[in-house]
């Protein structure tokens, strides 16, 4: 079995576990430790050693961020502690950890599982996979292959970051019933579709196992569908970011 690791750093847990990359599955059950506050970077390396001690897991591993990540370098901070910002997190994180560690932007590693595994697995031609969770993140595929750290979340809708009108935390926030978050999603996918005229959307974050709350309510000419491997996703697509499989 090829296996490799994958931790998911995200605001309230830092998750990780073996995945198994033939199958595009976890090959143990996860294990979660509550994202520091402050989640410096500092504090996010011990607590990503803590979880590979865990597994006794010495090889290298995968780990997503919500940040853009470019040769290892975080260069964004927006929902995150602001020392992430031109931060050497790959140099940082390795040398706190003890292992050989690679940062992806989390909406890229959940991308590449869909794509590679689940619900965009074969789908050719312009895949746009968007999580709604705490902010939106954006990974854009051609045939699968990946077009990284874009931050389609931060598009401007009304004046505003796309990502402030119609993320998961807004519609908590807010109080939205499902039709009125719904209609501001919606108005999001047109943008999008517009500007990119896709083949396929795939909606991940948390929020996606409810879909049957939201996607009825939407209207677009694209088909959306919602993503397969829910949580797991983050998990899976940072393991192939450490088997060089991105
Ligand atoms: C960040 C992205 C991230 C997304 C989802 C946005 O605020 O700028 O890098 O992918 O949130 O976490």
């Amino acid at each position: 079995m090829a296996s490799a690791f994958g931790i998911d750093i995200g605001g309230s847990g830092i998750k990780g576990a073996p995945v198994d990359l033939d199958e595009g599955r976890l090959a143990a059950e996860r294990h979660r430790i509550p994202t520091p506050v402050p989640s410096t970077p500092r504090a996010v390396g011990a607590v990503v050693r803590e979880l590979l001690d865990h597994f006794g897991w010495d090889g290298p591993a995968g780990c997503t961020f919500p940040a853009v990540v470019k040769d290892g370098v975080t260069h964004t901070a927006a929902n995150v502690d602001e020392a992430w910002i031109d931060c050497r997190a790959d140099e940082m994180l390795s040398s706190i950890s003890g292992r050989d560690l690679h940062l992806i932007n989390d909406a890229d590693a959940a991308g590449i599982a869909e794509v590679r595994y689940g619900a965009a697995r074969n789908t050719r031609g312009v895949v746009i996979v968007l999580t709604l969770g705490t902010g939106i993140g954006s990974a854009i595929f051609l045939d699968g292959r990946l077009l990284p750290n874009t931050e389609f979340g931060h598009l401007e809708i009304r004046g505003k970051a796309a990502e402030r009108r119609a993320s998961d935390r807004v519609r908590k926030d807010a109080e939205l019933d499902w039709p009125k978050w719904a209609a501001r999603v919606e108005e999001y996918l047109r943008t999008m579709e517009d500007l990119f005229w896709p083949d396929l959307f795939v909606i991940g974050g948390g929020v996606s196992k409810r879909h049957d709350h939201f996607l009825p309510h939407i209207d677009i000419r694209t088909p959306v569908v919602p993503a397969s491997l829910r949580n797991d996703a983050g998990i899976i697509g940072a393991a192939l970011r450490a088997a060089g499989d991105v």
